[in-house]
């Protein structure tokens, strides 16, 4: 449309003269009026990048007719908005249908009355000014979402690496004091059980009471022993970095077993060839899939899958328990959150589902190699 101040322009497309001048001396007064008495000429004017609101046409033309000039201007994504209004001798139904069908945006026949095709030209100035309106709003809102989808992108992406940063940094500390815990306190209840079984041997025989003393710190030694073990294990199962996840992932199989949950473990194939932070990342999706079997499923017995191929690991976890959804959502838990996170870190996938009273499926897919690297 033109700009405010300006009056609208209507083309109006004729090979009459006399037409041209009768239509020209209606309009003047309200819009600015450009002519063409052919229709290669009328495709000219369209065409030339000066702004046109409406587009009085005629049929019978030689060479170039009225429709086929409405059909060029609506082939043309340049030319496609502006109205055209045929303004033609003919008045059958059939010549009329074939203009609106070629879309024209309306149809008057000759003679024509004034008052009549100057409200009609109105009509269509006004709808099309509400078009160009809802179309520039329209081109408006989507640079708004483009870039607020750009921006929202930018911070995930951020977010991600932030993550990624954070599960480093955790896991370096864990590992950090896994290790004190192994060196120091295991260094500590070691001299300690050695000075005890000095004491033991120096003990006078038949001193009773000082025996059952000894025996008993003797047992509460092997217990602390056997706590720092389930830590450093906890933290950091030295499995993982010795035998790898298979390796850890059946060991804990076992500790769950020895607490008397019936496990199934299928790993189809063991070669896979997976680097150190993906296998910490399979390990800990595991591990939290477990600790949410024992603390919230109820389940007697759970199947564990996890299939290795060249390309990809796929973990799955399946219990028999009441099934997730069965109770209501906790916002701040953040298991299920740092599981998707892993596997998305390294372009995998997460789901879980459950059905109530049948138990809950967690699976995760991690790809083995960077996108990039390929
Ligand atoms: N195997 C499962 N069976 C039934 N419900 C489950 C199971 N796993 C998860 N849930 C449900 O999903 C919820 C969210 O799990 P999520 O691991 O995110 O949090 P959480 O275990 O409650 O707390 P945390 O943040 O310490 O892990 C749980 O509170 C529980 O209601
Ligand atoms: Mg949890």
């Amino acid at each position: 449309m033109n700009s405010k101040n300006e009056r609208p322009t209507v083309l109006i497309v004729d090979d009459t003269p006399d037409n041209l001048a009768f239509m020209g001396q209606l309009l003047k007064d309200e819009y600015q009026v450009r002519v063409a008495t052919n229709g290669a000429k009328a495709l000219q004017i369209a065409r030339d990048g000066r702004p046109l609101d409406v587009i009085l046409l005629d049929i019978m033309m030689p060479e170039l007719d009225g429709y086929e000039v409405c059909r060029l201007l609506k082939d043309d994504p340049a030319t496609r908005q502006i109205p055209v209004i045929f303004l033609t001798a003919k008045s059958d139904p059939e010549s009329e249908r074939r203009g609106l069908e070629l879309g024209a945006a309306d149809y008057i026949t000759k003679p024509i009355s004034p008052p009549i095709v100057l409200a009609r030209i109105k009509t269509q100035l006004n709808l099309k000014a509400a078009a160009d309106f809802m179309r520039n709003k329209n081109e408006l809102l989507e640079r708004e979402v483009a870039q607020r989808t750009g921006e929202l992108q930018k911070s995930n992406q951020q977010l991600r690496l932030l993550a990624a940063r954070v599960e480093t940094v955790a896991e370096q500390e864990r590992i950090d004091i896994a290790r004190e815990l192994h060196d120091e306190l295991g260094q500590l209840l070691t001299a300690l059980k050695l000075d005890l079984a000095w004491l033991k041997r120096r003990c006078p025989e038949g001193d009773t009471p000082v025996a059952g003393k000894i025996e008993a710190m003797d047992q509460v030694i092997n217990a602390t022993i056997g706590t720092v073990r389930r830590l450093i294990t906890g933290l950091r199962p030295r499995m993982l970095d010795e035998l790898g996840v298979v390796a850890a992932v059946e060991a804990e199989v076992q500790e769950m077993r020895n607490r008397h949950l019936e496990c199934i473990l299928d790993v189809p194939r063991r070669d896979t060839a997976i680097d150190k932070e993906r296998q910490v990342s399979l390990f800990r999706i595991f591990q939290e899939s477990m600790t949410n079997v024992m603390r919230h499923s109820g389940a007697t017995r759970v199947e564990i899958l996890l299939d290795l191929d060249d390309e990809r690991a796929l973990l799955q976890v399946s219990d028999n328990g009441c099934g997730i959804g069965s109770a209501p959502p906790n916002n701040r838990s953040l298991g299920l959150v740092g599981m998707q996170e892993r596997a998305h870190r390294w372009g995998g996938s997460f789901e879980i589902h459950g059905t109530p009273g049948a138990g809950t499926t967690v699976r995760a897919v991690i790809p083995l190699h960077d996108p990039s690297a390929a």
